[in-house]
């Protein structure tokens, strides 16, 4: 079984949902408590043993390629000032010289078609796509769950979780001869079907591991949902072709793309943490009570 060794992010959409904050800012960098969405989201990977970075960019997305750039001046101003802690929450950002790749979508075509500019960069062996609008509170980091799972079954997996039935238009959903259990085996895929089309209420999460076939199918360059180059119908055209699997992941996921869900996932991870826990749970009292 050959190892997942590189992620790509696709960094390229619009963030219309976002608007006006993602204006001239993008919206993987907006802040869940003190760190950049995006931030959570390479954690994530370097937790789960990805050696190599691969960033699909698109326009006013260079605020991401300098926050996991060297800042020498900085670093230097905190030495300075004795904030080691601060010097060190800055210089661990940093990603590895070769270790990281910037390549550019030159429009928002979809998500499908982010991930196919990343092609020549990753080759022909398996790779890893996080999306880092989906946050994921977890003990064991998602992805590492995956490639856990994926050094058993190969091909392709994706995580997955079960949602209400009339969230399943929101999401592409996995059909399959058995829906039980942590492994399930995936016969279908449909992108955000009507709710009574649904083939079942188990949703993909923005988290995959692919076989470099996708290139294949990502190259026809289909149109799918809402005119989108889309993932789903490339990785569909796998099935059938090498093994696929979804792995509902233990840990609780947030829709930061959403602005209720990123509203939650701010006040979830601050109520985790010792610094900001008890009052931030003191202020919420005084916004809910009565
Ligand atoms: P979304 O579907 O959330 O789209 O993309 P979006 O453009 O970012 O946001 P809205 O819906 O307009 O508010 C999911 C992920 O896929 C990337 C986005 O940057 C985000 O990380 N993406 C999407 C691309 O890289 N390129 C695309 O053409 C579309």
């Amino acid at each position: 079984m050959r190892p997942v060794r590189k992620a790509i992010f696709p960094v390229g959409g619009l963030g219309t949902r976002f608007l006006p904050a993602t204006k001239a800012m993008p919206k993987e960098m907006l802040p869940v408590v003190d760190k950049p969405l995006i931030q959570y989201a390479v954690e994530e990977a370097r937790a789960a043993g990805i050696e190599q970075f691969i960033f699909v960019t698109g326009r006013g997305k260079s605020a991401i390629e300098d926050h996991f750039d060297h800042s020498s001046e900085l670093q230097a101003t905190l030495l300075d000032r004795g904030k080691a802690d601060l010097w060190e929450s800055v210089r661990s950002i940093t990603l590895e010289a070769g270790q990281v790749a910037y390549t550019r979508q030159p429009e928002p075509l979809g998500l499908g078609h982010a991930v196919w500019c990343a092609r020549s960069l990753i080759g022909d062996e398996p790779f890893a796509v996080l999306l880092a609008d989906d946050l994921i509170l977890a003990e064991r980091p998602c992805l590492k769950q995956m490639i856990d799972a994926h050094a058993e079954v190969g091909g392709s997996m994706l995580a997955v979780m079960d949602v209400p039935k009339e969230h399943t238009s929101r999401y592409g959903i996995v059909a399959s001869p058995k829906l039980g259990g942590q492994i399930v085996e995936v016969s279908g895929l449909v992108e955000k079907p009507k709710t009574e089309e649904a083939p079942s209420t188990l949703a993909v999460i923005g988290r995959y591991i692919l076989d470099p076939g996708v290139f294949d199918h990502l190259g026809a360059q289909q149109r799918g949902a809402g005119n989108e180059i889309q993932l789903t119908d490339a990785m569909a055209k796998l099935i059938g072709q090498s093994p696929f699997h979804g792995l509902r992941f233990e840990g609780e996921r947030f829709d930061c793309g959403d602005k209720v869900g990123f509203i939650e996932a701010n006040l979830a991870f601050a109520l985790k943490r010792a610094d900001l826990g008890p009052a931030v749970r003191e202020i919420l009292g005084k916004y809910t009570a009565g």
